[in-house]
């Protein structure tokens, strides 16, 4: 096959890649709009949309440029198509439809979530390529759910969070410790300095049937923990120590939910031997370890891949884009991006 273009639009980060036939990375690049929404410790939607449309033509033509490409060598053009904010997926839809037009391109409307699914069979992260079925944990600032990955447009959920995402979990504890926006990498520096045994704090769901996650207790017992100090900045020494013990708190339920949902994927599938993180909380170390020994306990092995493809990349979108193709399956140009779209709705067809 020749080589593919991916567009990243979905959330905050703005990203194109191109990859070859065989999914090798011939170029790739991500802009960043941290310091755009930092001021307003989140993502302002409009902001978003407004900084993809100023900054992807400019690096969807250095990624061409880099990869030694012209628009007309395209195999195909794959872009995020939800979920996600609906400007920025606009925008990034907008971009490859166009590009697929003028170059009489098959376009492939890719969902988000399948493209983190997909990225550990991205070759060289697992030797041959992760086979389906594999076990997927996705953990980001937007989704928190295990997903049974039986094949491309094939994904059974197994479980997800009943309150906040993980990674939202994390951007709040921050917050509330003083540390800017996003704060997962933020607090994880601070936990280092930290006694993650100082405070028991709650591990909601822990020993649950089922893989069903929650992160609002555990915010809230936080929450109630800084206020106890009363106001102004907490000294350092102790939101270390928050910091530790909130983090150690996640990793154990993500420990524990990911080991039921190890336990419900070898019931479907037997064979099933990979769990695999995706999302920007798979950066963390401490959660690394735990679902890494969670993995081995429970006959598994933990595929995490490099934290800048666990984060939001274009070079996953174009992968999924050429696990598509490979398959025939493509988009109209009529496709409207999703603001919502469930992985499960995602068909074959
Ligand atoms: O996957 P991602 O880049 O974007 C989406 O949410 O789609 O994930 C970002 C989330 C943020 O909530 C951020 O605080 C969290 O991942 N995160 C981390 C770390 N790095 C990023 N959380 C904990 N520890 C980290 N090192
Ligand atoms: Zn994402």
């Amino acid at each position: 096959m020749r080589p593919v273009l991916g567009i990243e639009s979905s959330c905050d980060e703005t990203a194109a890649a191109v990859l070859d036939g065989d999914g090798r990375i011939l170029a790739d690049s991500v802009a960043s709009q941290e310091a755009a929404h930092a001021p307003y410790g989140g993502v302002v939607p409009e902001i978003a949309a407004r900084a993809h449309l100023a900054l992807l033509p400019d690096l969807v033509r250095g990624v061409m440029v880099r990869a030694g490409v012209g628009f007309g060598d395209l195999g195909g053009v794959a872009a995020s198509a939800g979920p996600g904010l609906i400007g920025g997926l606009i925008v990034g839809s907008q971009v490859a439809k166009g590009i697929a037009l003028a170059h009489r391109l098959p376009y492939v409307a890719v969902n988000h979530l399948e493209a983190h699914a997909l990225t550990a069979r991205l070759p060289g992260l697992v030797a041959g390529g992760a086979p389906f079925p594999y076990l997927l944990l996705l953990v980001s600032g937007g989704h928190c759910q295990c997903v049974a990955v039986e094949g491309v447009g094939r994904h059974v959920r197994l479980g997800s969070t009943m309150d906040d995402a993980a990674g939202e979990a994390f951007d709040k504890v921050a917050k509330l410790l003083g540390l800017g926006w996003p704060g997962g990498p933020a607090l994880e520096a601070l936990a280092a300095r930290g006694d993650a045994v100082r405070f028991a704090f709650p591990r909601p769901m822990l020993g649950r049937d089922g893989c069903d996650f929650s992160f609002s207790g555990l915010k809230t017992a936080v929450a109630l923990e800084v206020a106890r100090h009363g106001a102004g900045a907490l000294p350092e020494a102790l939101a270390a120590d928050i910091a530790a013990s909130f983090q150690r708190a996640v990793a154990d339920v993500l420990a524990d939910r990911a080991a039921h949902a190890m336990a419900m994927m070898r019931a479907r599938a037997p064979a099933a031997h990979l769990l695999v993180v995706a999302g920007g909380v798979a950066a963390n170390g401490a959660v690394r370890a735990a679902l890494g020994a969670a993995a081995g306990r429970a006959g598994f092995t933990l595929v995490a891949p490099p934290v800048r493809l666990c984060t939001d990349n274009a070079v996953m979108v174009a992968w999924a884009g050429i696990e598509r193709l490979r398959l025939g399956l493509t988009d109209g140009l009529d496709f409207a991006p999703r603001p919502r779209w469930p992985l499960e709705r995602h068909s074959r067809t």
